[in-house]
């Protein structure tokens, strides 16, 4: 059985340590978590064309190269009226510079251009966790609601001012922290993932 059990240690396959501490909550503590740029391990290329397939190739990557087991995760805003972007590219469409204001001009003018009044849009987060002997687990979690525009609030970060969930008023900008991550889509994954590999 694929169990991931108390006390062991765990390869965040990322470069961010800020995902540490958000990794270790939302696991509910007792893994000691290391990350992929503590082990000075090299990011593989995002290659895929899914969340869950770019999160795969991550927590392979890292399982591999580390001998250990490796949590990925990989996710961002979708858009129907888009279909489905920026999806896979979240992040690229804040260019280089990590511009989200930039990024969400960009999804605006995109919807502009395509004459489109459906506002309809989700995020996702797909979590994978993979064994260095080959296995690897895959979940996706989403909170799916409407664009609004111009941006509001000031809090959460990427494409939070211009997300507001089904049945809310407020954007996730705009939203206490506590409330955004009791529904987001990157709580729901983690709850898949405990609930398939935790007793
Ligand atoms: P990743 O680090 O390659 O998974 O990129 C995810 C990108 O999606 C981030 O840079 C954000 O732009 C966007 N994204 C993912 N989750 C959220 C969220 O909860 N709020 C706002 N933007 C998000």
């Amino acid at each position: 059985m694929l169990k991931l059990v108390k006390g062991m240690r765990i390869v965040a396959a990322t470069h961010n340590p800020g995902k540490v501490p958000e990794i270790a909550a939302l696991l509910g503590g007792d893994y000691e978590i290391v990350t992929a740029g503590q082990l000075n391990l090299p990011e593989p290329e995002e290659t895929e064309s899914t969340f869950s397939g770019n999160a795969m190739l991550k927590a392979r990557h890292a399982a591999r190269l580390s001998g250990e087991v490796s949590l990925a995760d990989d996710s961002g805003l979708s858009v129907a009226a888009l279909d489905g972007a920026p999806g896979i590219f979240s992040a690229r469409w804040a260019g280089p510079k990590k511009d989200f204001a930039l990024a969400m001009r960009k999804v605006e003018e995109r919807l502009e251009e395509a004459g489109a009044t459906d506002r309809r849009a989700w995020f996702t987060s797909a979590l994978a966790v993979a064994w260095p002997d080959g296995p690897c687990v895959v979940v996706e979690g989403e909170v799916h609601g409407e664009l609004a525009f111009p941006p509001r609030g000031e809090r959460g970060f990427g494409y939070d001012p211009i997300f507001r969930p089904d049945g809310f008023d407020q954007t996730f900008g705009e939203m206490e922290p506590h409330a955004k991550d009791a529904m987001s889509h990157r709580a729901r994954a983690f709850e898949k993932l405990k609930a398939a590999l935790i007793d």
